[in-house]
């Protein structure tokens, strides 16, 4: 799905159009940009070389689960202060690029040598024609929620995330791009983690990165494990049981409209009811939480000053307001959203008007979408164990948030 806040968008109280963002995002943060692939012993090798050597004949599944190795992880940074986005290194062919990973589309695509260069800016930029396979007569054209886009020209060609390789991934190289995505030179392009289905490219349609790796990792799923105002990271084909509190609560996903649905139950605020949310998706390229709208207003109603504003298009409130905690039920388990989390930014650079980052639905066209305000401070498995047909998300709190 992909909508991306931004302050210029909210300062001109147009959230639906992308805006260029440079110059109002003040505190850029360095982003460190080093892989930092984790390697582990790989259990179902050692038992491999062991049954060999004692002689038996190993299982094919054995054979099998020893060739799945691949599993680790990638840093994924806050890309600002506000925690716009979250963005991971990502080499391309040769080269190397900072990529948004997006639950909530299906197109991996970048800033490329085919793009013109007025768009090219400062953007690392993947070249197709030195090391991919061009699919000739391949486009993609893709618009996200936010009305930002892009489109262009497909290659085949090795896409390596941390350490997982897919050696024939379809890369979306851009021949244009909308203008926020043109000025946002922390972003090289999106890595779509949604299902296939909704992937753009025609005439036939390509599969994700997940898709492609997914029957060579350990296990068939990835997990986000998004922090707020520091580097999380994305695991891939593995639990990292460190990384999460308690057990993982799982819940069924409906995945008709290609994202990772689900439904989310009873909310509270303070202990007293606040209303059922219903059908959403787990969407970690959108930035704020959206729900629908008497959800929204039951939460404002305890924070002292705040208003649905018109001119800057949703919830505001005094940037001292005391925000209290957000608690949803799901999967029957009960998980919390820290009341800060809810201060999205003053509305422009050095105001003391605070915009929420809870909103009404109405916002995404009536999608309920649960982006990064829920997502960081927990532990997000998008998994396929129970088989391509069944997919699941996996919820825990975070253990160090
Ligand atoms: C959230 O639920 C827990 C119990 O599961 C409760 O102790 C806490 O007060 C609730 N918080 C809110 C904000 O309602």
């Amino acid at each position: 799905m992909k909508y991306s806040m931004t302050l210029a968008a909210l300062a001109a109280g147009t959230l639906s159009v992308a805006a260029p963002t440079a110059d109002i995002k003040a505190h850029q943060f360095s982003v460190q940009q080093v892989a930092r692939g984790k390697h582990f012993k790989n259990g179902a090798i050692e038992i491999l070389k062991a049954s060999r050597k004692y002689g038996s004949t190993p299982s094919e599944a054995l054979v099998k689960a020893a060739a799945a190795a691949q599993q680790g992880s990638v840093t994924a940074s806050p890309s600002d202060s506000m925690d716009d986005s979250y963005i991971c290194p990502v080499t391309t062919g040769s080269n190397t690029l900072h990529l948004d990973f997006d639950t909530g589309s299906s197109d991996l695509w970048v800033f490329s040598t085919d793009t013109p260069a007025s768009e090219q800016g400062s953007h690392s930029l993947y070249n197709g024609e030195a090391t991919g396979k061009l699919l000739s007569g391949y486009t993609w054209d893709i618009t996200y929620e936010d009305g930002s886009g892009s489109k262009g020209i497909v290659y085949s060609d090795k896409v390596v995330i941390g350490p997982v390789t897919a050696t024939s991934q379809a890369v979306e190289a851009a021949t244009s791009a909308s203008s926020g995505f043109v000025s946002d030179t922390s972003t090289d392009g999106l890595v779509g983690l949604a299902f296939s289905s909704i992937n753009t490219v025609e005439p036939q349609q390509q599969l994700t990165f997940f898709d492609n790796v997914k029957s060579s990792l350990a296990s068939p799923l990835f997990a986000a494990v998004l922090k707020h105002g520091k580097a999380g990271t994305y695991d891939f084909g593995y639990l990292d049981s460190s990384k999460y509190t308690g057990s993982i609560a799982y819940t069924a996903v409906d995945n008709s409209q290609g994202f990772w649905g689900f439904t989310a139950g009873a909310t509270t605020v303070g202990g007293k009811s606040t209303g059922s949310v219903g059908a959403a998706i787990m969407d970690t390229g959108t930035t704020l939480l959206y729900l629908p709208s008497k959800v929204v207003s039951a939460y404002y109603a305890q924070v002292k000053g705040s208003s649905n504003s018109n001119t800057y298009g949703g919830y505001i409130f005094p940037c001292s307001a005391t925000l209290p905690d957000w608690n949803v039920s799901i999967g029957g388990t009960t998980f919390t959203v820290t009341g800060s989390y809810f201060n999205y930014s003053p509305v422009s650079s050095g105001s003391s008007t605070c915009y929420g980052a809870m909103q009404p639905n109405s916002q995404t066209g009536g999608s309920t979408v649960f982006g990064d305000t829920f997502i960081k401070g927990h532990y997000i498995v998008f998994d396929q164990t129970q088989g391509s047909n069944s997919p699941r998300l996996g919820l825990a709190k975070q253990s160090s948030p």
